[in-house]
């Protein structure tokens, strides 16, 4: 009847929209804190809303496909020759072109433990296997180990990784890289590199364009705040991107989404004020971890994932959104824990409010 891999697959589970909260519990929706998804929480550059208004009328016409403004953009950012870039919407979109690349069912990818949920997904689409490492965190001897066992047609590197926020030194990452046969592809998943200040764990695209089969993807989601815009880009060698534009759609970005990302890209200070926001919450959610005996993951990214012993985080979470805040249950994770997007400074009060009232 069906594609017999698709029946098995469990679907994405993504965190719960505002509109649910207003819905379910009669809360005005300016009274909902989404601290669920990794979304900015301070919204999008001014820029590039005004851009979005002027430009509105715009949606009737199909979007520029070479997209040559925003590589243009993104190719000076980075340092990376236009050639070497692909865009798709959101990275999650590049992640099905690398899978449809690289998977069948005789195929396998090997990822951590706990990581961005889509690998697998995507992967059991093509009825390929899903190898895991023993840790949730990147250890290169897992897997090096794991390499010459299975030898995976894709590997993994989520750095920082979603839903843990730990993230992997550039030293060890280039040491997965080395140990990977040639033949297979290393995607290393950047979605939270702009919040990295650490130099030992910062990494950059220019960095991997020399390998055949290295690619590195980005996200305008996350600090750039256009989550509701989904743009992502690959960089990469541009014979794996050549091979990638072989199974893109045409037209996958729309033209607002690509004009809110060329504009994005002119306003980097937004970004380092929203990493310095991020820097400066945080701090208020490892003290209010220390402060309550609640043990937690050190973070790189603008979540952090709080681990429970004696509460339960599927109880927590419904207690909690009953209240108006949303955040994100990691138990389908096989975690009893939550991860909380960095909010703003009264968002996270408020958080820090109800969180304590459940402990
Ligand atoms: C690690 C990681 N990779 C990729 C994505 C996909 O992001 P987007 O499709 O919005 O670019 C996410 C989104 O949460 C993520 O956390």
């Amino acid at each position: 009847m069906y594609n017999k891999y698709i029946e098995k697959i469990k679907t994405y589970e993504a965190g719960k929209p505002i509109e649910l909260v207003v819905r379910e519990y009669g809360i005005e929706p300016k009274d909902v804190v989404k601290l669920a998804s990794n979304e900015n929480p301070l919204g999008c550059s001014t820029k590039v809303a005004e851009a979005i208004a002027k430009n509105a009328n715009r949606a009737s016409i199909y979007p520029d496909d070479s997209m040559y403004e925003l590589k243009k953009a993104l190719s000076k950012r980075f340092g990376v020759d236009r050639n070497d870039i692909i865009i798709g919407a959101g990275s999650d979109q590049i992640l099905e072109f690398i899978s449809h690349v690289k998977l069948n069912q005789n195929s396998s990818i090997l990822t951590s433990n706990i990581t961005f949920a889509m690998y697998e997904i995507y992967a059991k689409q093509f009825g390929a296997k899903v190898i895991k490492t023993p840790s949730y965190k990147h250890i290169v001897n897992e897997f090096k180990e794991a390499i010459k066992e299975h030898n995976p047609d894709i590997v993994y590197i989520c750095t920082p990784n979603n839903p843990t926020g730990d993230a992997t030194k550039r030293d060890d990452v280039f040491e997965i890289i080395k140990a990977t046969p040639k033949e297979s592809l290393v995607v290393v998943d950047c979605a939270y590199m702009e919040y990295v200040e650490d130099e030992e764990y910062k990494l950059e695209p220019k960095d991997f364009i020399s390998f055949s089969n290295v690619i590195y993807l980005g996200t305008f989601s996350k600090a750039y705040g256009l989550g509701g815009m989904r743009v992502g880009y690959g960089i990469a060698n541009r014979d794996l991107i050549k091979i990638l534009y072989k199974v893109r759609p045409p037209f996958n970005i729309t033209t607002l989404s690509l004009l809110s990302a060329i504009e994005a890209c002119r306003d980097e200070e937004f970004v380092k004020k929203s990493v310095a926001l991020n820097r400066e919450q945080m701090q208020r959610y490892v003290e209010f971890a220390n402060k309550n005996n609640l043990e937690y993951i050190p973070s790189f990214t603008n979540f952090i994932t709080y681990i429970f012993k004696e509460q339960n985080s599927s109880t927590i979470a419904t207690n909690l959104m009953k209240k108006g805040i949303i955040i994100r249950d990691l138990a389908s994770y096989g975690l009893n824990a939550i991860r909380i997007t960095i909010g703003l400074s009264e968002q996270n009060d408020k958080l820090f409010k109800e969180l304590s009232k459940e402990l």
